[in-house]
């Protein structure tokens, strides 16, 4: 089968495409039809092997070893595994699995939901990394209530177009959306009360403070990040590009989480994981047009590393869905 092999660290050129073998489903495993998947940042992590940290974690290269990389997957069941009762073949579902950048992969059934029926599989492969980050920074790290206000940081980027939306959908009374200049239009659209322009200096977010803040990007330092917060406020670190070669901005939060034990302002890292649950609720979302994935653009598997250089590059607004079977 067609998949897309990554076998030493680099830049995304160091993706190609190539011949691999078809995967079998293991026991507990399904094999699906991808026919899309999706780029994030943390694939030009992997990819780059930065920061250092990487290199020892489970995302890390074996050497001599190529392996195929992709999480967001959309696609339809081609056989069920040994035990697995609650899938069958010609089910269209999404969620994540390991080795997306492929014509067959296999998953986990708890990693997958049914797919949205009301998008097509390009838009479905968008959501499930970013849409369930989003959910989980608002409803579970952040503990939002309805009528609260909530700040967005990157609002329009992947995981920030889903929060926006989202924050909303879950009752949020105010949302401020902070984005680049090119997507405040599409952060209004999406339903931000309010959107303001990280690359000018905009007197509307002194002296406001939020309930919620979501630190998506921009790596603001602390003190900035607690002069937004109400006294009782939460700030959900979820990612950003800005930290350094070594440890990607662990650092910033591990000084966010000693500063909670002292303050009455909350701080809270957020490692986003795909579950069904969190998956089907993404999915009622999307079909009651509460949520609309936005795709920047889609990109056959053939041109993977030309879609990673948009992401890293091209400033998309929302994300990047990848064709892999039409
Ligand atoms: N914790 C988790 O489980 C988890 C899960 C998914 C992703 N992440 C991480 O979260 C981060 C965001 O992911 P993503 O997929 O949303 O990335 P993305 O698609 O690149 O979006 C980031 C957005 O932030 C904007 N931005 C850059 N600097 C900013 C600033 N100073 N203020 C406000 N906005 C700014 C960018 O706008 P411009 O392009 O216009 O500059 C871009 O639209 C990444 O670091 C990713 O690795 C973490």
């Amino acid at each position: 089968m067609r998949a897309v092999v990554h076998d030493v660290y680099g830049p995304p050129q160091v993706l190609r495409l190539a011949q691999v073998d078809r995967p079998d489903p293991g026991p507990g495993e399904v094999l699906v039809a991808v026919r899309a998947s999706a780029v994030d940042q943390g694939l030009w992590h992997v990819t780059a092997g930065l920061p250092y940290l990487i290199r020892a974690t489970p995302f890390r290269l074996r050497r001599g070893r190529a392996r195929v990389r992709g999480m967001d997957v959309a696609g339809v069941v081609q056989a069920v595994g040994q035990g697995v009762t609650d899938l069958r073949p010609g089910d269209e579902v999404y969620g994540t699995c390991d080795g997306a950048f492929a014509e067959y992969a296999c998953a986990e059934p708890r990693r997958l939901a049914p797919k949205p029926t009301g998008v097509g599989f390009g838009e479905a492969a968008v959501v499930p990394v970013s849409g369930c980050t989003a959910l989980q920074a608002l409803r579970d790290a952040g503990r939002l209530r309805p009528g609260q206000s909530v700040l967005v940081l990157g609002a329009g980027g992947g995981v920030g177009t889903f929060a926006v939306q989202l924050a909303k959908a879950l009752g949020a009374g105010h949302v401020t959306g902070v984005c680049g200049s090119r997507h405040l239009e599409l952060v209004g659209a999406l339903g931000a009360d309010e959107v303001v322009d990280y690359t000018r200096p905009d007197a509307r977010l002194h002296g406001r403070r939020y309930d919620l803040v979501l630190d998506i990007a921009g790596g603001r330092p602390l003190s900035e990040l607690r002069r937004l917060l109400n006294p009782r406020g939460t700030v959900v670190f979820v990612g950003g590009e800005t930290g350094g070669r070594w440890f990607g901005g662990l650092d910033r939060q591990l000084r966010g989480l000693l500063l909670g034990l002292v303050t009455s302002q909350r701080f809270r890292p957020l490692v986003g994981t795909q579950r069904h649950d969190d998956l089907r609720q993404l999915a009622r979302f999307v079909d009651s047009g509460a949520v609309r994935p936005v795709v920047d653009r889609r990109y056959p598997l053939a041109e993977l590393s030309a879609a990673l250089t948009h992401l890293r590059e091209g400033h998309p607004g929302g994300k990047i869905a990848i064709d892999v079977a039409l």
